[in-house]
């Protein structure tokens, strides 16, 4: 059950590791708009922190406040993303305050989920 656990935070990694790394590339390319590749990793990354947000094994402790927190920025992110995607089809452009945010949000997660 724990090799189980350690699969699902690698899953977890990978969403987090295909959404960050996609805006990277479009930050450094001066593309500045969100991808669809944002939206698969923000997606496993999120299936996969849902999983992990139940306490198995048996015996776990989790700290149910700092997934709250990451949940709610998770919720954030795909707002900004399901916005630049929507705006970037209708207009041609994504406002770089929303590109910013998403990289900055993502990072924010990573960083509550490693250092809090
Ligand atoms: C963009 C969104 C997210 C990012 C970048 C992210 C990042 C990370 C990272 C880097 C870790 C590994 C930390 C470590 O092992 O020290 C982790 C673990 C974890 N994440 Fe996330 N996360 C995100 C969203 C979520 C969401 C939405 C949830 C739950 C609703 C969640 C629940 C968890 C849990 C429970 C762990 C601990 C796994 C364990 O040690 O058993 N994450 N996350």
């Amino acid at each position: 059950m724990e090799f189980l656990r350690h699969v699902v935070v690698l899953v977890h990694l990978t969403g987090f590791a295909i959404l960050f790394g996609a805006w990277v590339v479009q930050a450094v390319s001066r593309r500045l708009e969100a991808t669809r590749l944002m939206e698969w990793g923000l997606a496993i990354a999120g299936l996969a922190g849902l999983i992990l947000a139940a306490p198995w094994p048996a015996g776990i402790e989790l700290n149910y406040v700092k997934i709250g927190v990451k949940l709610v920025i998770l919720l954030v992110i795909g707002a900004l993303l399901g916005i630049s995607r929507a705006r970037h089809r209708r207009t041609g452009s994504t406002p770089p305050v929303m590109f910013w945010l998403i990289g900055i949000l993502t990072f924010t997660n990573a960083a509550i989920a490693v250092l809090w």
